[in-house]
């Protein structure tokens, strides 16, 4: 006979909390065009970004992460002491030993910390989530720690104009912890490896994208993800409050707006377009996102939130959560 393992009793799981941290150094068009063949109208048209953040040299991935920890930690009234795993979706470590997590987590007062870094480009934060979920879910974890955090700046050529006035710097964190009820759905995730060269390193270690053709591809994932991440909670896009897109591209983030209307989703429905204010910062980009949007008390809690992301990889991956 097998022997019979006694867990912890395990259920739902749910967000308990939100921080994020962004550089103080705001970098406007004006200032991108003053030394790159650009403009205000073309970023703002092509890409809906007016101004971002730049970290400074003295201000790591690592520095962000731990802040934007913090933050939700405090949102959540929670001490680091409860906090037991630490999981850091990034794509933009300098060096890949150590990870970042073990060092967040220390700074951030987590003792013994299960702690790992996790690479699927802007689609981390919604991987990084379900991962939490799924670990408070079966017992193997009380609180995790999730926080994107990116220093995309690291890895931009500031002479190309392609790259440039898009990709910034930044983390967003949550807390995620047991709860009676599921508050955390089951992620829809996947991925197209073959894909995979439309958006990498360069030779120079710079980032290098097909970005139309990537553009293509993110306007049907996307949306067809949103669909399925509801559907395996038992909603449609009629349910949804909020729309919570990884802030690529402004025309992305409404193309997938237009495809979910189509489907139910109502004219009410709040729309995070943080890209304006933030530009891209990666797996960063949603947690972020989110924060914005409950400080500026646009969503509210018990709100259906879908959370949906596209990038390198290719991967993508949604989520249906409930707003804490
Ligand atoms: C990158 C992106 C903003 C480019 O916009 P686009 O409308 O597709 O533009 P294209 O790449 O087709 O380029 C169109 C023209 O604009 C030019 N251009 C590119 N960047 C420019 C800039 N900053 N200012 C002015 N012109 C620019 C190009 O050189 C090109 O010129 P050409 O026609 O003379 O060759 C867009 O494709 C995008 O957001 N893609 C998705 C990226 C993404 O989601 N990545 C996933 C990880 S976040």
């Amino acid at each position: 006979m097998s022997p019979v393992l006694r867990p912890r009793p395990s259920g739902g799981s749910r967000i308990l909390g939100v921080g994020s941290r962004q550089p103080d150094r705001v970098v406007t068009n004006a200032e991108l065009c003053a030394r790159l063949d650009t403009s205000d109208e073309w970023i703002r048209q092509r890409v809906g970004i007016s101004e971002r953040r730049f970290a400074d040299s003295d201000e790591s991935l690592i520095d962000m992460a731990v802040q934007a920890g913090k933050n939700a930690l405090a949102d959540a009234g929670v001490s680091p002491e409860s906090v037991d795993t630490v999981i850091v979706p990034n794509c933009s470590m300098q060096a890949q030993i150590p990870n970042a997590a073990a060092r967040v987590a220390h700074r951030i007062g987590i003792p013994d910390a299960g702690a790992f870094d996790l690479n699927a480009g802007c689609s981390g934060f919604c991987y990084g989530l379900a991962v939490a979920s799924d670990l408070v879910r079966a017992a193997s974890a009380r609180y995790v720690l999730v926080i994107g955090a990116e220093k995309l700046t690291d890895f931009v050529d500031p002479r190309d104009r392609t790259t440039a006035v898009i990709f910034a710097d930044g983390a967003g964190a949550a807390l995620v912890g047991a709860s009676g009820t599921t508050e955390i759905g089951p992620v829809v995730w996947g991925s197209a490896g073959e894909q995979a060269e439309r958006l990498r390193l360069n030779e120079n270690r710079y980032i290098q994208q097909a970005g139309n053709t990537i553009f293509r591809w993110a306007i049907t994932r996307m949306p067809a993800a949103a669909v399925q991440a509801l559907d395996a909670v038992g909603l449609t896009p009629a349910d949804m409050d909020v729309l919570l897109p990884h802030q690529a591209n402004l025309r992305i983030i409404k193309a997938t707006e237009e495809a979910l209307r189509t489907q139910g989703m109502r004219d009410d429905v709040i729309v995070a377009d943080d890209i304006k204010y933030s530009g891209n910062t990666s797996a960063a980009s949603i947690p972020i996102a989110f924060d914005h949007l409950r400080k500026e008390s646009r969503v509210k809690s018990g709100d259906i939130v879908v959370a949906v992301a596209a990038g390198a990889g290719l991967t993508y991956a949604g989520q249906v959560f409930v707003c804490p």
